[in-house]
């Protein structure tokens, strides 16, 4: 774990040790380790000289981050109200089953985490899914499926 908290030192010095950072240093450490590591949390607290409840109350208060392991790509299925008129729960049933996944698992060997979203403010293009960061709009089920197929390829490449 040591070199994991030499990066969130680096992360906590590119924005300095003040409360005021608080959110961009997690945001960063966040997209560092796909997570907010436990050891992670208590570093930003004693760097930032701020109670670990209020660090705590932050990573649980925003959908954004996690504090349990994620895959290396995360999948999230859009689940707001404009997705959810145009399929969404089919698309999610898809992914699902392909994946054998429900949402907020990732699979074994740490490739893939399923996540749903309320919005990812990509209304007009709903149903909307994005995947390793990448926005897929107007989804199907079928789409998804070929989405799937071609991640499952590059793991097995
Ligand atoms: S509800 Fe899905 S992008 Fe807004």
């Amino acid at each position: 774990m040591e070199r994991n908290l030499q990066a969130v030192d680096e992360i906590i010095d590119q924005w300095g040790a003040k409360p005021e950072s608080l959110l961009q240093i997690m945001l960063d450490v966040n997209h560092h380790f796909n997570y907010l590591p436990r050891e992670s949390i208590e570093r930003i607290s004693k760097r930032l000289r701020m109670p670990i409840s209020q660090v705590y109350s932050v990573a649980t208060f925003f959908k954004v981050f996690s504090l349990k392991p994620r895959g290396r790509t995360i999948v999230h299925v859009c689940t707001g109200t404009a997705c959810h008129v145009r399929g969404a729960p089919k698309i999610l049933d898809r992914v699902k089953q392909d994946l054998g996944l429900n949402p907020g698992e990732t699979t074994e060997d740490m490739a893939l985490t399923l996540e749903t979203v309320n919005c990812v403010g990509a209304c007009a293009s709903a149903p909307v899914v994005v995947v390793g960061g990448e926005t897929y709009s107007e989804m199907t089920p079928n789409k998804m499926a070929e989405i799937i197929k071609a991640i499952k390829a590059q793991k097995a490449a």
